[in-house]
């Protein structure tokens, strides 16, 4: 059987953890160094398999890559491979990450299409929208898309439908070298999408407006390789703060930045928590069974739709009905049926979930979809009665580097079993 994660709820968690660094924007600064030929480091990086796909990735275009216990190296040729395969596009969707920098650097770029997308349609149009008015020719063969601009990119304004992180990674990462001033309008403010702009700051790029709707790119003709520490991550600092009032336990999150999770910390603080700041990080506390919250996820500064798994599981077993609204991503409610096996009161109407709170859930086998939803399950796992297996784990892993052996750490009941995967 492949590895599962085995949960005994009931333990209030207790004690210290450390936050890597953002998965997020680790894998956006490895396809960002392809930029400039040379070797760029970047550190506090988080021990998760995707960080090895980029690699791959980028050893197949060309590039020397050394990972250290906690930092990668990316020696970058002055002559890079401009095509990206299926087989690692299919396993890391960042991957369509290196769309930009390598149209922007080779005036060409051969990028396998992701499952479940075409060309034109949701979910990569307005990267392609963006780099077109950037003066890339963009077509799809054989399931990849091509991007192709000869003679190079020429600023432009560009206003995005929706503030999307994706289109404003690939977007930026081209205009930095384009002829002339770009403007992006609506673009996205994630604290993550800003690491990436100042390490092509850190790079030579002229930027400004990182953390506001507008950016104003001026194009310069090159860029150099660069050192840079990876931002922490904020969805993994907010799981610990959830994690920490679900089991009304008391958890010190080191790395933690409070500030950019206003919003998340604000809610968790309505549904009971105390929250402090500490030396390097937060603390979060739980004294009695956490109040129901109503949250509606947005983009940043708004409730993470990352976080939205964490938010249901704390109403499952909160004091009163909640409502959380997804606005982000359709089809993110799919692992409310797993809730529901744990004797969660869920229903489901269109974005909305409506969670009447019950005392205690109760343990049983579920499933894990994805990355967030798994770590959702393992925190209603711990506040369930007796055992939960939670199947599919290694989405967790994706995301959470050692999570159950720092849960364990923290005093819960959680061991590995069954076969682990290769990666
Ligand atoms: C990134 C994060 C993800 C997070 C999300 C929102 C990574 C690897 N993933 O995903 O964890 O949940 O931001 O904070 O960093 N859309 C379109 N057309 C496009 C682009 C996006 O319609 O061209 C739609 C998407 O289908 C989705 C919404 O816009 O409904 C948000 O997507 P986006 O902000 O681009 O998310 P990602 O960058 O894919």
């Amino acid at each position: 059987m492949p590895e599962h994660l085995r949960i005994v709820g009931g333990t209030r968690l207790h004690g210290e953890v450390s936050v890597c660094g953002a998965k997020n924007s680790v894998l956006k600064l490895m396809a960002a160094a392809l930029l400039a030929p040379g070797k760029t480091t970047i550190s506090n990086v988080p021990d998760i398999a995707d960080v090895g796909y980029m690699s791959e990735l980028l050893t197949r275009l060309g590039c020397t890559v050394v990972r250290t216990s906690n930092a990668v190296s990316i020696d970058v040729p002055h002559n890079p491979g401009h095509k990206a395969d299926y087989d690692l596009v299919r396993k890391l969707r960042a991957s369509i990450n290196v769309l930009g920098p390598l149209v922007a650097r080779l005036g060409t770029a051969e990028v396998a299409l992701p499952g479940g997308d075409a060309i034109g349609s949701r979910g990569l149009d307005f990267h392609f929208k963006g780099l077109e008015a950037l003066g890339v020719k963009i077509h799809s063969e054989h399931g990849y898309v091509i991007a192709e601009a000869p003679n190079g990119l020429t600023g432009a304004e560009i206003v995005l439908d929706f503030p999307s992180v994706g289109a404003t990674e690939n977007i930026l990462t081209a205009a930095v070298l384009a002829k002339g001033t770009t403007t992006i309008d609506n673009a996205a403010r994630e604290p993550d999408f800003v690491d990436l702009g100042e390490f092509l700051i850190s790079m030579g790029a002229q930027i400004e407006g990182l953390g506001t709707p507008t950016l104003t790119i001026h194009g310069v003709p090159n860029l150099h390789p660069t050192d840079h520490v990876t931002i922490s991550d904020r969805i993994v600092t907010g799981t610990w703060a959830f994690a920490a009032a679900m089991t009304r336990g008391d958890i010190t999150i080191h790395g933690g930045r409070a500030k950019d999770l206003e919003i998340p910390l604000e809610k968790l603080a309505s549904a009971g928590a105390i929250i402090t700041s500490t030396a390097d990080g937060i603390r979060v506390r739980m004294e009695n069974r956490p109040q129901s919250i109503d949250v509606s996820t947005l983009p940043y500064p708004g409730f993470p739709t990352d976080l939205q798994p964490m938010v249901i599981s704390l109403n499952a077993i909160a004091d009163g009905n909640a409502i959380v609204t997804e606005n982000v991503f359709e089809g993110r409610f799919m692992f409310v049926n797993e809730l529901i096996r744990l004797g969660a009161h869920i229903s489901v109407d269109g974005h909305h979930a409506a969670i009447r709170g019950v005392e205690q859930l109760s343990g049983a086998p579920v499933i894990a979809t994805d990355i967030r939803a798994g770590a959702g399950l393992v925190l209603a796992g711990l506040v369930s009665d007796g055992v939960t297996l939670v199947e599919d784990s290694f989405h967790i892993d994706r995301g959470y580097p050692h999570f159950a052996e720092q849960l364990q750490a923290l005093g819960a009941d959680v061991t590995r079993e069954g076969r682990k995967l290769a990666q």
